[in-house]
């Protein structure tokens, strides 16, 4: 399915997590599509975010990775594409510091993955380069974004430039016109600090297009220097910003996913518990699944050793295999 938004929307009007589960199953069995590749070419990021772990100084020390060679991307593209639902580059780190983007995305083409995304902050990006990531095949764009206006986005951004990040959004918007059917979306983090900037958005950005808002709430994702998680002070606010830009991007054709108010505490959904069936995480640092070796294996002959045919089954009878993940419920529209 091309649109995965429509997935996204299928997959939550489904509310029987075995029914999923028995899905996810059935789909492996029968030799199809039914995971998404979550992929970090390279562990490393030219920022230092606030609320991002890259802020720590005890992160970047312990997390010095080095990136994928030629040749374990095309293992990697062998292994897992030709099951893959979606590709996401870029999931933990930034992806704009891998020189070689346009050969993963020319690999998950090949093997006619449904939809490639990338997730960058979009500061090392020029305009040749986002030309040759949609000819090659990108679908999807997500750039994030943690302040409307500049003060608050290079407050928060540490090292990111808001004249950089207008650049490539003109760029993208520039290339929309020649490749419809490309999206652009922006994933803004928000925080009680940049929240109330959220309102004008739309009057600071008039000139660019986007086609999905994704307003996206701090979490504990790591130490990171900002840490202020609570929205009490702020609460309040949060409906009638966060209605008012629904609004906004209803009437420019815009989809707008955000948490509602009554879910910003709430720290799980019945989304969370087939996240774990479904989302492989794929990186130098960790591949998949612990025991899965990317020099060996297949996604054939991992499945065959661990049984993972009877561990999916198995999840169709658990009654809940997954409370402990943060994911929040986002309601899109
Ligand atoms: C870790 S980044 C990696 C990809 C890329 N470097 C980027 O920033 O787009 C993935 C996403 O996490 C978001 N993010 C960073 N810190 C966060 C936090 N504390 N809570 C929620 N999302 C966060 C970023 O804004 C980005 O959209
Ligand atoms: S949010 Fe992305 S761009 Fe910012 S520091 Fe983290 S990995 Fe880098």
């Amino acid at each position: 399915m091309k649109n995965v938004y429509l997935l996204i929307k299928l997959n939550r009007l489904i509310k029987s997590v075995w029914i999923k589960n028995l899905g996810i199953y059935f789909l492996h069995i029968t030799g199809k599509r039914y995971y998404a590749v979550f992929l970090d070419p390279i562990v490393m990021c030219n920022l230092r975010c606030r609320m991002c772990y890259f802020s720590d100084e005890n992160y970047r020390k312990t997390h010095q990775s080095r990136k994928f060679t030629d040749d374990e991307i095309e293992k990697i593209a062998n292994v897992f594409f030709k099951r893959a639902l979606k590709l996401q580059i870029g999931c933990g780190a930034e992806p704009s510091l891998f020189q070689n983007n346009e050969k993963i995305i020319r690999l998950a083409k090949e093997k006619k993955v449904p939809y490639i995304s990338m997730t960058t902050n979009a500061n090392l990006l020029k305009d040749e380069d986002w030309k040759s990531f949609i000819d090659s095949g990108l679908d999807e764009v997500t750039l994030s974004l943690h302040g409307v206006k500049k003060e608050n986005y290079e407050y928060f951004m540490t090292n990111a430039s808001y004249e950089l990040f207008l650049a490539s959004l003109q760029a993208l918007t520039k290339l929309k016109k020649q490749n419809p059917q490309f999206k652009i979306r922006i994933n803004y983090t928000v925080n009680k600090d940049n929240l109330e900037e959220l309102a004008y958005f739309f009057e600071i950005f008039k000139n660019y297009h986007f086609d999905i808002l994704q307003i996206r709430p701090i979490q504990k994702i790591g130490d990171s220097d900002y840490n202020d998680f609570s929205w009490n002070s702020i609460i309040e606010q949060y409906d009638s910003i966060i209605g008012k830009l629904r609004q906004e991007a209803i009437i420019r054709q815009i989809t707008f996913i955000a948490p509602e108010k009554k879910d910003l505490t709430k720290s799980e959904n019945e989304n969370s518990s087939i996240a774990d069936s479904t989302n492989f995480y794929v990186s130098s640092r960790s591949c998949w699944e612990d025991g899965f070796d990317l020099q060996k294996d297949t996604y054939e002959s991992y499945s065959k050793r661990t049984h993972l045919g009877r561990r999916l089954f198995k999840r169709i009878f658990q009654k809940s295999n997954n409370k402990t993940k943060k994911i929040l419920n986002y309601k899109i529209n």
